[in-house]
């Protein structure tokens, strides 16, 4: 299973690569404007700190608006950069005409199951569920998940990833990896409360004050 770091923030995207595994980062345009940064330098950063695919959201609305957006976006950026366009008739346009090209495509904004076999048909490498937009909206984010796995369990011809995104605490990730999903996107939040365990810090203390008893005995 791919873990990527949802996030513009490129000091977390350093925390979390040091771990060693991560796989490659999502960013929008939400997250851009709330990093208060450059879209192309932050891009660039995050690029430089994961070789993993790194998604760059286009914003035109239109085929050849996203399609103009996304060559540029291409020659400018570094080779792991993805692009990302949104699940609408001009989207799955633009995913056809991009993975023709041999570019990968990240489709988002996916709400339904009818919506991820349109953007795999279109050719996308990625295509991304919102599980915590769903359950905002009072409906069950990982029921759309099961629906998807189970699609895709029916189609093995299906090369398209799916991306679970919009995940907002460790049980969305737990219940992910029980689904069989391909790849997660969570921030770093859930990043470090997926690794943190009570028992493995109360147990690392308890071996670290043996430990030095062990050393004061002369025993080490
Ligand atoms: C995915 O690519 C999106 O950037 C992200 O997961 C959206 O999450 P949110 O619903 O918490 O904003």
């Amino acid at each position: 299973m791919e873990l990527f770091l949802d996030t513009a923030e490129v000091d977390e995207v350093r925390e979390i690569a040091a771990w060693g595994v991560l796989d490659g980062v999502t960013t929008n345009p939400s997250l851009i404007r709330r990093s208060g940064r450059d879209f192309r330098s932050v891009v660039r950063e995050i690029a430089a700190l994961c070789p993993g695919p790194i998604s760059a959201e286009v914003t035109a609305l239109d085929a050849e608006g996203m399609l103009a957006q996304a060559r540029a976006l291409k020659a400018e950026l570094p080779a792991n950069v993805i692009i990302k366009v949104p699940c609408t008739p001009a989207g799955l346009q633009a995913t056809r005409a991009l993975a023709a090209e041999g570019i990968g495509v990240n489709v988002t904004l996916v709400f339904n199951a009818a919506q991820a076999l349109l953007a795999a048909k279109a050719g996308a490498a990625y295509v991304s569920p919102f599980v915590g937009r769903l359950d905002d909206a009072g409906q069950d984010g990982m029921a759309l998940i099961d629906e998807i796995m189970t699609t895709w369990s029916h189609y093995p011809e299906l090369r398209t990833k799916v991306l679970a995104a919009s995940l907002r605490h460790p049980a969305h990730v737990l219940a992910c990896m029980q689904l069989g999903v391909h790849t997660a996107t969570l921030p770093a939040a859930v990043f470090r409360q997926l690794l943190r365990h009570p028992l493995t810090d109360r147990g690392l203390e308890a071996f670290l004050a043996d430990w030095a008893a062990v050393e004061a005995a002369g025993h080490a």
